[in-house]
């Protein structure tokens, strides 16, 4: 018999398989669990970290975990202009939109962010500003 529900989900997970997210700051923490729940929903995640290295040992572990057809790197500081706009560019020319970001404020409490607290604090807020305004108008 037929169960409408079925049609529903159907429709959901073909909705997903053509989403894309962003999520930064990914390597780890909240945002690296981010990164797998929306992998393993079907979600095309950009996982981004400013440390390359670090970046590329996240996306690897997902990989080993059954989600590399969902999971990609690209480096991102979120304080940095030039970084936020190679982003965009490679989010335009690979999938065209961006359906997800998921901004995570970077934790100020490592000794280096500490030190540069007032700077980093006004160069955020600008950074943030301008990476959703670029992100918003792919
Ligand atoms: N964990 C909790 O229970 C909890 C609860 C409430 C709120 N929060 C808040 O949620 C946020 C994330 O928490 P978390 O526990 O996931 O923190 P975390 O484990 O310290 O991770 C922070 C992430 O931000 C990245 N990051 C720092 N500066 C960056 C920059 N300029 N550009 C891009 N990425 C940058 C770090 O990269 P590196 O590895 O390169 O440093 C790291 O990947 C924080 O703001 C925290 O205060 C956390």
């Amino acid at each position: 018999m037929h169960n409408p529900n079925n049609s529903c989900c159907f429709l959901v997970t073909i909705f997903l398989f053509f989403s894309y997210a962003v999520v930064t700051g990914a390597n780890k923490g909240i945002g690296f669990e981010i990164c797998r729940q929306l992998a393993s929903k079907g979600i095309v995640v950009v996982l981004t970290s400013r440390n390359e290295k670090r970046g590329l040992e996240s996306v690897q572990k997902l990989k080993e975990s059954g989600l590399s057809d969902f999971v990609v790197f690209h480096q991102l500081d979120v304080a940095d202009i030039n970084s936020i706009a190679s982003l965009a560019d490679f989010i335009k020319s690979q999938y065209g939109k961006l359906d997800i970001l998921v901004w995570l404020k970077p934790s100020f409490f490592n000794a280096l962010d500490f030190l540069f607290f007032f700077k980093n604090s006004n160069l955020n807020f600008y950074s943030i500003f301008y990476l959703i305004k670029t992100l918003y108008y792919i």
